[in-house]
């Protein structure tokens, strides 16, 4: 969790730095705050891209009989609809039977340990507790039954439950974001999301391209708004690139969201597409040498290296060192240079031979090998 809240911020910063170059982010104001940019006032929640990733809502939940219930107030219960709508600031208790249960719940709740919050597990039903709720806390709500052996535990898929909550605030008619301003990344090969989420489900939303000023149409198919997502694309091309943000209506004024700005991503993704150079391919003894493997990539996926080298089964020091940065190929163009440099002081018969580096994303892994000779 806090890997990732630190990469968040890193991205956010490299990005922001490629992205706006000449505006540094600070003197950066829009004409018109954006709604959902969450008030100074409540410093809750830290700048983060686009991670509001919300747990998958079960379908089994459909097929079978949800074990959750709201909890109304005392001795009433109701079995919560598939999506229901609730008044920012109330509490909110749901029950799920069973002796084990574990609970997903919208990301911003784990973002500081949100005190707000509050999971009992009981003898036969497990609680959830949510005071003061907020729009911000606006997201998918699921429990499931574990069967454990022991220490491992497994989710039991025919006892779970869930609801999509909207918690509605007059103020606040998009779910409240951390910025003014989120990077959206596009990829060719699978959906994006530019993630403006409604706090009324019967909103109108629309989405807006900033220059030139146009609503883009959303077709149905290519195009579609998905109210507990917001606007997936679901097969992104280099036209799509841009500063875009939706707009809402309900009753009412019309709200605009925070702004979104879409960079499309060169490389398609797949396994990590490396390349490897030693620093000399002949080396005489005494010298120190290094061999780089580097892999250019989407700037989203992170990449894991890991060296075969000549000396290892004589236990050789080595040193690597891991390291990866944002590089801006031109508008809207940001790729991800990872690199893995393994160094060998003091050049030996024994460090003579293959280097191997391979690369590997959550896609598949490449091998790259480079020959250095002794001489
Ligand atoms: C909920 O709000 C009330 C009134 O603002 C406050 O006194 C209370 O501490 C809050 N509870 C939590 C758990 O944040
Ligand atoms: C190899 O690296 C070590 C440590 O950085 C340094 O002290 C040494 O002088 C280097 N040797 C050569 C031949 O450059
Ligand atoms: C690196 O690769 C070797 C050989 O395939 C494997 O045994 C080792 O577990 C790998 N190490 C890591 C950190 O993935």
């Amino acid at each position: 969790m806090k890997f990732w809240l630190l990469l968040s911020l890193f991205l956010l910063h490299e990005a922001l730095q490629n992205v706006m170059g000449q505006h540094p982010p600070k003197n950066k104001r829009p004409k018109e705050p954006a709604e959902n940019k969450i008030k100074p006032a409540i410093k809750r929640f830290k700048p983060k891209i686009t991670k509001m990733k919300e747990r998958e809502p079960t379908d089994s939940a459909s097929k079978t009989p949800s074990i959750m219930t709201q909890v109304l107030d005392k001795g009433r219960f109701q079995k919560p609809a598939a999506m229901m709508s609730l008044a920012a600031g109330q509490s909110l208790e749901l029950r799920c039977k069973g002796n084990k249960i574990g609970w997903g719940y919208p990301s911003v709740l784990d973002t500081f340990k949100d005190s707000r919050l509050s999971i009992k597990q009981n003898e036969k039903y497990s609680q959830l507790t949510l005071m003061n709720t907020t729009a911000a806390d606006t997201g998918e709500f699921s429990c499931w039954s574990k069967s454990c052996d022991g220490p491992e535990c497994q989710k039991d898929e025919s006892k779970t439950g869930s609801t999509y909550i909207f918690f509605t605030d007059k103020g606040e008619l998009f779910v409240p974001s951390s910025s003014y301003f989120e990077i959206v990344y596009l990829s060719p090969d699978k959906p994006t999301v530019v993630p403006c989420r409604v706090t009324v489900p019967s909103a109108k939303v629309t989405l807006h391209r900033e220059f030139p000023a146009e609503e883009i149409k959303t077709d149905g198919t290519n195009i579609v708004y998905d109210v507990k997502r917001g606007f997936v694309y679901q097969q992104p091309t280099a036209d799509h690139k841009g500063i875009v943000y939706c707009r809402a209506e309900a009753r009412g004024a019309p709200k605009i969201s925070i702004k979104y700005h879409l960079l499309y991503v060169e490389v398609p993704s797949g396994p990590p597409s490396a390349t490897i150079a030693a620093s000399s391919s002949r080396v005489k003894g005494g010298e120190n040498i290094s061999v780089v493997c580097t892999v250019l990539g989407e700037p989203d996926v992170e990449v894991k290296f890991n060296w075969t080298y000549p000396g290892q089964e004589y236990q050789r020091p080595v040193t690597i060192q891991n390291t990866w940065r944002l590089v801006d190929r031109g508008v809207g163009h940001t790729t991800r240079l990872s690199k893995s440099v393994i160094g060998v002081e003091d050049f030996e018969t024994i460090d003579a031979g293959y280097y191997i580096c391979v690369a590997q994303n959550l896609r598949g892994q490449t091998t790259v090998t480079a020959l250095v000779a002794h001489f």
